[in-house]
């Protein structure tokens, strides 16, 4: 891969769901050793419960995983001089 064909890797949140992971990306397990996600897009098990992590394999569904709403970001106020 060249620094010229490398993606910006980008992360979004499924509700309910994984993170999905697009982009050229390193992926290491515990151990510290490289995992290969031979796809574009890697779906990251946020629920605790796919029997292959870190990938998900849809468990999330079978356990009933809810991420709830988003977080409600606080107003930025600036003080007047
Ligand atoms: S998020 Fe899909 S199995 Fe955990």
């Amino acid at each position: 891969m060249s620094a010229a064909s490398a993606r910006p890797v980008t992360i979004t949140a499924c509700p309910d769901g994984p993170l999905l992971v697009r982009g050229e990306l390193a992926l290491y397990d515990d151990d510290g050793e490289p995992v290969q996600p031979n796809r574009r897009t890697v779906a990251l098990c946020r629920c605790g419960a796919s029997a292959i992590r870190p990938f998900c394999d849809g468990s999330h569904k079978l356990v009933g995983f809810r991420t709830g709403p988003p977080p409600r970001t606080p107003a930025v106020t600036f003080d007047e001089p």
